[in-house]
């Protein structure tokens, strides 16, 4: 088995009471790591707790409740949480919606929940990592980073942006043992898309939609099925590890090959 040298490191993932989110911290905590998760309500931060504990029995877990897209609720969380080795920014709110429809405040929600929220908390947590010489910050951008969509322009520009933060953040860490990264998921099976699709389908069973899915609104996915939550945390586990020492500024995909470049 693959040691990922994860044991004893404190990490920090925002948004994880369920979905991406939860599967990282999932696994997170798997490979020995100290687990802060969060959610906005003491509700769903406890369950998400003992579910996790559920999966893995010896998890070192605590939870965090708050909207971090909020400076308030950042701020109690360094309060709570001085420093941390791994800050995974997952959190991330989408909506489909025609362009002519995205109000001045749908732009303004989605950058300040995507964008700032990652952004502040790097800011909270970054120098410490200096400090003590050794930290990972990991962004959960999204494919949609690259192919913007053309129902959800607002929620690309947030996820385009989320890379030019990592790679400017990795640049100004450079000659530390501090990486910035940021990770591309696909089409995703989280509860957040479950909705989505419930929302879209009309009725039809999961399956036929997945199959009419990837044939006609990403008909470039390599996969051809959603991308298991579980799937993404691998990468970002590996990302969060100290053998990933040598990825630095980097925009890892793991889209299910739905991008259509190799580089
Ligand atoms: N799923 C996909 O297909 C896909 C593809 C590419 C990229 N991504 C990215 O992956 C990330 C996670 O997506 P997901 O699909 O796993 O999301 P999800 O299923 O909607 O889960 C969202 C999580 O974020 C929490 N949350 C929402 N607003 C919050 C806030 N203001 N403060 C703190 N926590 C908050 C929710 O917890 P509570 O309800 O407990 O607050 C929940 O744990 C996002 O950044 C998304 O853009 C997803």
């Amino acid at each position: 088995m693959m040691d990922l040298k994860l044991t004893g490191k404190r990490a920090f993932v925002s948004g994880s009471t369920k979905g991406i989110g939860s599967a990282i911290a999932t696994a997170l905590a798997r490979e020995g790591a100290r687990v802060v998760i969060n959610g906005r309500t003491d509700a769903s931060v406890s369950a998400a707790l003992s579910q996790i504990l559920g999966s893995v029995p010896n998890a070192t877990i605590e939870g965090f409740s708050g909207d971090l897209a909020t400076p308030q609720a950042a701020e109690l969380l360094g309060t709570k949480f001085p420093s941390v080795d791994i800050l995974v920014n997952n959190l991330g709110i989408f909506e489909p919606k025609p362009f002519e429809q995205i109000s001045d405040d749908d732009w303004r929600r989605f950058f300040e929940v995507n964008v700032l929220s990652g952004v502040r908390l790097s800011r909270m947590y970054l120098s410490g990592m200096k400090d003590r010489g050794w930290g990972r910050i990991v962004f959960i951008s999204s494919e949609s980073a690259i192919n913007t969509p053309g129902r959800m322009i607002h929620y690309g520009m947030t996820k385009t942006a989320q890379l030019a933060v990592s790679r400017g953040l990795a640049e100004s860490c450079a000659g530390t043992a501090v990486t910035v990264n940021a990770v591309l998921p696909g089409p995703t099976n989280s509860p957040g898309v479950g909705e989505f699709v419930n929302r879209i389908s009309g009725g039809k069973p999961f399956a036929e939609f997945e199959k009419e899915f990837f044939k006609t609104v990403r008909p470039t996915s390599l996969l051809k099925r959603f991308i298991n939550t579980e799937e993404v945390a691998s990468l970002v586990a590996y990302v969060c590890s100290p053998l990933a020492s040598a990825t630095n500024g980097a925009a890892l995909r793991v889209d299910g090959g739905v991008v259509q470049t190799c580089f």
